[in-house]
């Protein structure tokens, strides 16, 4: 029994087959909200059961390597919460979040240049959890919400249920175009926009990071047309090269900050936060209480106790080193075997690779190729509103051991190699339009 892939018109969906196609129906379909229909399918989700197959290497996802988390350094973490926090940890918690965890939280945040009170953040299930809260209190049906183009598939799932208006900015490999952000700001007009939503840092998907000079521009004109940012930085600690570059938040207190534990601790927590002028954080708590009441009290006292002392260090240490490695193993193996009229960013830090192909090649039906082949990636579609990008895709090398990135990458190229073949053969014949080569622009319209 092995699961297929399919394209559903809004995403793939991995479904499990036994010779014979299994079509479920939906007999409360028409009865959903317009809000629950506009929440778009991910092929990232999706293929999280086709990655499950142990013969199938996963380029796909974006998970940490929980592997190298030592089990006894969480066990200690647990045991100590129980022993110190025990009551607490078992009961209902402020919706804010345990004073003692933002207290860490504000500790970790200086170490990145932002000075901060506890008063400044609450704690959120992941940074998800704060996409989905800040668009519950910015978005009303048709505002616009300004992105970089392609931009991270969580964020346009959390928006997208509020039905806004996505627009994206293109990138270079120094993050997103200042000119065009200006472009778009001028044809919107002042406060056109509810918020500007980045990722600086290694960007999810491009790989990219926002220079220090285009941090600087970004506030300008976000000051300048009066919009807030959204600053999302879960990779900011996984730098592998290149220096730290202060966060917007360091820059400018409006900025509105997202950050996490799933990349310095481990995702299953589920615990972030959010950083944000006061009255911004009183609206998002009302809408957090509606949501969760509190976040997980245990959840919290663990993480407290974790984040003491000085093991969550060398375990991120040796975490960047891990990833540090395999970054470099995926962009020999790139070198190696991928075709010459095909691009790819090269990331500083973060988990993501992303490949630019000719203009012809749609990836959507590379995918389940690929996966024949036992290997999957993203298609670059998912990553922009309006299904642009889909000469791209996205490679993860966070997960998989530096061995089975290198295959992985060998199997892609292979895929490739046939399918640009074919394509080639189509232009030459002038059935198709012929295209430049791969550019250093990310996939977006402009
Ligand atoms: C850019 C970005 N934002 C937010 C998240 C969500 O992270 P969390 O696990 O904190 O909810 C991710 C997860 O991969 C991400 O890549």
């Amino acid at each position: 029994m092995f699961p297929g892939i399919v394209h559903t018109g809004t995403g793939w969906k991995a479904v499990r087959t036994m010779g014979t196609a299994r079509v479920v129906f939906d007999k409360w379909d028409g009865r959903y909200s317009a809000a629950a229909s506009s929440v778009r399918s991910s092929a990232v989700r999706d293929l999280f059961a086709a990655a499950a197959r142990p013969d199938v290497i996963s380029l796909s996802g974006g998970m940490p390597d929980v592997r190298r988390v030592p089990h006894e350094a969480v066990q200690r973490a647990v045991r100590e919460a129980m022993r110190h926090d025990g009551a607490s940890a078992l009961q209902y918690g402020s919706g804010n979040g345990r004073e003692e965890l933002r207290a860490t939280i504000v500790g970790l945040m200086a170490e990145s240049g932002v000075r901060l009170s506890e008063d400044d953040l609450i704690v959120t299930a992941g940074a998800q959890q704060g996409l989905d809260l800040l668009a519950k209190v910015f978005l009303d049906p048709g505002d616009v919400v300004i992105c970089e183009g392609p931009t991270y598939v969580g964020a346009l799932q959390a928006f997208s249920a509020y039905q806004p208006r996505i627009e994206c900015v293109a990138m270079d490999e120094h993050g997103m175009r200042m000119d065009l952000l200006e472009e778009t700001l001028r044809h919107l007009g002042p406060r056109g926009a509810k918020f500007i939503y980045t990722i600086p840092n290694f960007q999810n998907p491009a790989g990219v990071t926002l220079s220090g000079e285009r941090r600087r521009r970004m506030l300008e004109l976000a000051h300048e047309y009066d919009v807030p940012v959204v600053e999302d930085d879960p990779y900011g600690r996984l730098r592998y090269e290149g220096g730290h570059i202060l966060p917007l938040k360091a820059l400018d207190p409006d900025v509105i900050y997202l950050g996490t534990f799933s990349k310095i601790f481990a995702p299953g927590l589920r615990l972030g936060w959010m950083a944000a002028p006061r009255p911004i954080l009183a609206k998002v708590l009302l809408a957090k209480q509606a949501a969760d009441l509190c976040g997980s009290s245990f959840a919290q006292a663990v993480a407290e106790r974790y984040m003491t002392g000085t093991t969550w260090r060398r375990v991120l240490a040796d975490l960047a080193r891990t990833y540090h490695e395999r970054r470099d193993v995926m962009l020999e193996a790139l070198a190696e075997h991928f075709p010459a009229d095909v691009s790819w960013t090269r990331p500083e830090g973060g988990f993501f690779v992303w490949v630019t192909l000719p203009d012809y090649v749609d990836t959507r039906s590379v995918l389940a190729e690929a996966v024949e082949h036992g290997v999957t990636f993203v298609p670059g579609s998912d990553f922009f509103p309006d299904g642009s990008g889909a000469n791209c895709l996205r490679i993860a090398f966070c997960y998989e051991e530096p061995a089975q990135i290198a295959e992985g990458v060998r199997r892609i190229a292979e895929v490739l190699e046939d399918t640009l073949q074919l394509y080639r053969a189509f232009v030459t014949a002038g059935a198709v339009g012929g295209t430049r080569a791969g550019a250093p622009v990310m996939g977006g319209r402009r």
